[in-house]
Parts: structure tokens; sequence; C-alpha cells
């Protein structure tokens, strides 16, 4: 049977302001466009899905490498995860705060080893040793966000306490040509979050997983609460049972309610190519692309 790859982005679930649509949008679109590219070219879906998060990670408009929300003290701390759904291997890094792309440095550590998850300096002292460049921590900050969290600071602003509030996390899910299926997330967190809190996002099963044997998925939305649910093996675990990527995507998301009263957004890809996009917020960027043809929305 012919394989036709496929890629599939979000980047982010919340109240996204109207103003910030068309930048979300595009963000997304050439995401998964520089994704496509390296599917069709005979790449691999954890290439593709690496790539894809990468230009999100680099694009300011997303809670992701730069441009992510601060914490309660002003700083940038990142997530980030990637999943390989042949070998179910996977490597991921929390509260690294000199790292440009987490999504690389999660897949070195998923391809040298020996560990899967590595945190804070530990977790940079690993990228200096095998020499991953290291940054400043400053050029990770953007001004919107300086702003947001100085109006906080200032008791004017909602940044840590609104519900629907600025949740830029990216992701991606692949299936390549070779039939084999990869999902990586990556995330700034939430803002005026205590430093050293991790969410859902770098943890297996939460923020992204991939099986070949059912499906490939990735998370964004309320971290606190998406990990209660082992969010993305819940719903790849649906699709092992015969529900379609789409309902297993609207399932999850609705027990993530009912059980924990939180809200985000999922994506979904099988190896039928069969796509689930689903969210409880009011605004989810995502795009894919398949054969060739872009399509978007948020
Ligand atoms: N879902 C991203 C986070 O809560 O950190």
């Amino acid at each position: 049977m012919e394989i036709r790859p496929i890629i599939v982005v979000h980047g982010g679930a919340w109240n996204i302001p109207p103003e910030e649509h068309p930048p979300h949008i595009e963000g997304c679109r050439r995401a998964a466009l520089r994704g496509w590219e390296v599917l069709v070219s005979g790449g691999s879906a954890l290439d593709a899905v690496e790539a894809a998060v990468r230009l999100m990670e680099d694009d300011p408009t997303f809670d992701a490498g730069k441009g992510s929300c601060l914490n309660a003290v002003g700083e940038v701390e990142l997530d980030a995860i990637v999943m390989d759904g042949e070998t179910l291997r996977m490597g991921a890094v929390a509260a690294v705060r000199r790292v440009a792309n987490p999504v690389s440095l999660a897949r070195l550590l998923m391809e040298k080893g020996p560990h899967t998850f590595l945190v804070g300096s530990g977790a940079e002292e690993y990228a200096r040793y095998h020499g991953f460049p290291l940054i400043d921590p400053r050029e990770l900050i953007v001004d919107r966000e300086r702003e947001r969290w100085e109006a906080w600071r200032n008791g004017q602003g909602m940044y840590a306490t609104n519900l629907f509030g600025p949740q830029g996390t990216v992701g991606a899910v692949a299936l390549d040509l070779r039939g084999n299926l990869a999902a990586a997330t990556s995330t700034g967190g939430r803002p005026g979050k205590w430093p050293g809190r991790v969410g859902d996002s770098p943890l297996v099963g939460c923020g992204a997983y991939a099986d070949n044997m059912t499906a490939a998925a990735s998370a964004t939305g309320d971290g606190e609460a998406l990990m209660r649910i082992v969010a993305t093996k819940s719903a790849c675990d649906l699709v092992g049972q015969g529900v379609h990527p789409q309902e297993a995507a609207r399932r999850v998301l609705a027990l993530l309610e009912a059980r924990t009263g939180g809200y985000g957004g999922l994506i979904l890809l099988d190896r039928e190519g069969r796509v689930g996009i689903a969210h409880t917020t009011p605004h989810m960027a995502w795009a894919m692309v398949r054969d060739g043809v872009v399509q978007a929305g948020i």
C-alpha cells in the first residue's frame, strides 16, 4: 500500500487575541511546510517533527524557545520532548534556560543517551559536553512577554491567572514514507510559573506520545491538568482500540474537563494518515500538509 506522508502541527491552545491570529496561522503553516519538505525528501518522521518544532521555537509568536512566557522571577525556562513511534525511543529536557532549541537537545539525548530525561543545569551541562550550542538566556526574552510580565508584577494583568491565558506550546506529529510515526512538543510553560515548574509537555504520554502500533499525539493547554490524565498516551490508546483520531481527541479533552476541570488541545495522527485536531479553548492554531496541500486554522 502506498504511504502518503503527512505532518500536523499546533501552535498552542488559548484565547488568542484577534490581532495575533495571522502570525499564529502563518507560523504554523511555515512549520508544517518545513516538516513536509523533510518528509518528501525522504527524511524520517522524527526529522520532520524536529524541524517543524525548531521553526516554531525560533518564531517569537509562540510560547516555545524565543518569545516564551516568563516565570515568576522574569526568566524563561523551557521544556521539550521528542518520540519515535517505530522504536519508542524518546528524549526530553525540562527547565533549561540556555538553549534556543530544546527540541533538538531532546533529540540529541534520545540519540546519544544513556538517559531519556534531563533537567535544568544537568541538561545544559549535557548540551555543553556534546558541543550543543548554549546561549545567553536573555536572548529568549521578547518585549511582548517582558511587558506582560511587568504588568502582572504591577498587579495590572492576568498573566498567571487567566484560565485561557497565553499558552502557546507548540507541537508536531508526522507520518513518513516508510510508515513511521513521530511526535514532538516544546514549551515555555505557563506564564508566571514558579521557577522549576514542569508541565505536561516534556512528560512522555502527557505532552507527546508516538507508537507505530497506535498513533502519534501532541498536547497543549493546561499542563497541570493534562498530565493527570496522561493525555497523549490516553488518546493514542483509544486509536489503538479502533477509535478514529478525531473522536479520540474529542473524548480525551472531554475527559480532561470532566475529571480535572482543565482545558487544552490535541493533534493526533495514525499510520493510515487519519487526523484528529481538537481543542476546548477558544482557539488553537494548527496546520497540516498532505499531498503538498496546506490547510491551517485557529
Ligand atoms: N502545556 C504546557 C504547560 O502547561 O507547560
